[in-house]
């Protein structure tokens, strides 16, 4: 009885089953212009945001900028997610940015029709997704440009998606012990987070940091959509070593896998595919080959573009 029971149950468990999981999630993440330029190379991704998804069972696309809409759009409509990573980009006027607006526009439309697609933003990348859903940058200066940080939580990340599969010593370590990385000279201020009306109906905050003197919203989730954002690095603890800041403990490498399993989790919910194989084998950043980064990088390995 019991047996038939939980058969009729599953029958009835459409959503987020088997079989509608994509096993095979490609995202999209977004480059970005080098400081420096060299002839046959304008842009860069860190390889650590590539590592990151990869060791979750994702695959990675670069997104390249200065593509035109028609490009973008027909990428939005191959991949299962986009991340935007940390960086220097202007938020407002460079082609990170620009690109980085394209898809949350895109995003936003697909994910209201019910075509799920998530979007992650890491460090430059969260305060990117605060001016693209309030369309002002409100950003303050804080001193946290080098730094490992216990979370503050908030009590609505008790009931969050992003941490619902976290296990309890790991959200324990995580808000007790300096395991999230900050590399950051802007933030937004939980008041100016506050105090504007399209952040506060957009996004939950699942945790604060402060400075010393200045507190800021350091981790958000979408309260109906699937966009999310660190202030903070979740990539850094298992794949860059050049800052002693970095925390590299058995928790903090947890914290870099779990971060990474909640987002391509998100990113197995999103049916897209591309037209063909060629195409997406085309795609794939495996044509790209990652280098090392100068010593004077913060950076391990980057591809260049
Ligand atoms: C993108 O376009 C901007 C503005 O034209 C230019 O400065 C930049 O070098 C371009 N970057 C790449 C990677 O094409
Ligand atoms: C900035 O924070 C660091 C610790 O992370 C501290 O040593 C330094 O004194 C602070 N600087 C200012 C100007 O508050
Ligand atoms: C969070 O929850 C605790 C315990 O329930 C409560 O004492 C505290 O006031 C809450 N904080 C906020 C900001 O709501």
């Amino acid at each position: 009885m019991f047996l038939l029971l939980l058969c009729v149950t599953m029958s009835f468990v459409p959503v987020g089953s088997t079989a509608e999981r994509n096993d095979a999630p490609i995202i999209g993440v977004l480059a970005q212009d080098l400081y420096q330029p060299a002839p046959g190379r304008s842009s860069y991704i860190a390889a650590s945001y590539v590592k990151f998804l990869e060791s979750a069972g994702a695959r990675v696309v670069p997104v390249r900028i200065n593509q035109t809409e028609k490009q973008y759009r027909a990428l939005f409509n191959s991949i299962n997610g986009v991340l935007y990573p940390g960086g220097g980009a202007d938020i407002v006027s460079s082609g990170y940015g620009r690109a980085a607006g394209i898809f949350y526009k895109l995003a936003v439309e697909a994910n209201l029709r019910g075509d799920f697609f998530p979007v992650w933003g890491t460090c430059l990348g969260f305060e990117e997704l605060t001016y693209l859903t309030s369309g002002k940058v409100l950003l303050s200066h804080t001193n946290t440009s080098g730094v490992s940080l216990p979370l503050s939580f908030t009590n609505e990340s008790r009931a969050s998606r992003m941490f619902s599969g976290f296990p309890a010593y790991l959200l324990e370590a995580m808000g007790t012990k300096p395991l999230t990385e900050n590399s950051h000279s802007w933030s937004i201020t939980t008041k100016n987070f506050n105090d504007n009306p399209e952040l506060k109906v957009f996004y939950k905050v699942l945790s604060t940091n402060t400075d010393g003197r200045t507190e800021f919203v350091s981790t958000v989730e979408g309260y109906d959509l699937p966009i999310y954002g660190t202030q903070w690095h979740p990539e850094k603890n298992a794949f860059e070593w050049k800052r002693p800041y970095i925390a590299h403990s058995p928790s903090a490498v947890r914290l870099t896998f779990f971060m990474a399993d909640f987002f391509v989790s998100e990113a197995r919910k999103s049916s897209h595919t591309f037209d063909s194989e060629e195409e997406e084998r085309n795609a794939l950043i495996y044509n790209h080959r990652p280098e090392a980064a100068a010593p004077k990088s913060i950076f391990e390995q980057l591809y260049y573009f």
